[in-house]
């Protein structure tokens, strides 16, 4: 089979070598490093200013989508700790240390629990010390790898994690960063595949349906300066995403409206998210 009809089948590792992974180079925008600059954090240079300072010209709530997206993330972690006893978490688009990282948040709970990191950013590698700081009793992994790689991954990964109890997938703003050709939904499912009963799915997703006009101004800027590509996705595309799982209450819903009460929300993003439960 040749590599097109490998990935036509969703067989193989998507263009596994690809030639569009980040390599070090600060003249171009990254994404880790634009989303670091949203948040407030000082790991970005000039070229990651002007694209994320031209996108919030554009669409102001960037800002506001990268916070809520960074409180979904600890609240969904959180809830799978307490809520439902999750202790595996495979953290996909880990992204420049920030505020409650996903082992920090867990091994709270819980302090044995154990988290895989992977990004494919030679920037985010070289913060991966400070991630790998895991509490004794629990365990820390940091692979380098393109998540279009998903059986390296799910190899990798399982030095770590132990594939026949339930792990919580996690994949936090980065889906956007793989183009319709690379088979996203595929690559989901695949991971979903390989997880037992009673594991979850965590996903948020810059939407195309909130503020469209706004975001999709503030994406085709962010798609000229910087080295991956946004692509936007609807309600409904991020809800196929869970195809076949148990959505948990309130369903795919704007990142800061889950699981937060209705007078606590002060801000709207223009992100999607959800959690969803493998039955
Ligand atoms: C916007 S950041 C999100 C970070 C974190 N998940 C969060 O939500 O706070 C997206 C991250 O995904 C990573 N990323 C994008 N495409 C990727 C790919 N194909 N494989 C691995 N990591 C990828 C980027 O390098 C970046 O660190």
């Amino acid at each position: 089979m040749n590599e097109d009809a490998r990935h036509a089948a969703g067989t193989d590792d998507v263009r596994a070598s690809t030639a569009d992974r980040p390599s070090f180079d600060v003249s171009v925008a990254h994404q880790a490093r634009i989303y670091n600059y949203w948040l407030g954090g000082k790991d970005n240079y000039a070229a990651d200013r002007k694209a994320a300072e031209e996108a919030i010209a554009a669409y102001p709530g960037v800002v506001t989508g990268a916070r809520a997206n960074r409180q979904f993330l600890a609240r969904a972690v959180g809830h799978l700790a307490v809520g439902a006893g999750i202790r595996q978490f495979l953290d996909l688009g880990t992204g420049i240390p920030a505020a409650d990282n996903t082992h920090e948040v867990a091994q709270a709970v819980a302090p044995e629990s154990r988290v895989v990191y992977v990004d494919y950013d030679p920037v985010v590698l070289a913060h991966a010390r400070a991630l790998l700081a895991s509490n004794k009793a629990g365990l820390v992994d940091y692979l380098d790898v393109d998540l279009r790689e998903t059986n390296t991954i799910l190899d990798q990964a399982s030095r770590t994690l132990d594939f026949s109890q339930p792990v919580a997938i996690m994949l936090i703003a980065i889906l956007h960063a793989i183009r319709d050709e690379d088979n996203p939904h595929g690559i989901v499912a695949k991971l979903m595949d390989a997880v037992p009963s009673g594991s979850y799915l965590v996903i948020s997703h810059v939407a195309s349906d909130i503020d469209p006009e706004q975001i999709a101004s503030a994406t085709a800027r962010l798609n000229q300066l910087s080295h991956q590509h946004f692509t936007l996705r609807d309600h409904a595309q991020v809800l196929r995403f869970f195809d076949g799982l148990e959505l948990l209450e309130p369903g795919v819903a704007r990142v800061e409206e889950w699981r937060v009460p209705e007078l606590e929300i002060r801000d709207r993003s223009a992100m999607w998210g959800g959690v969803g439960r493998k039955p």
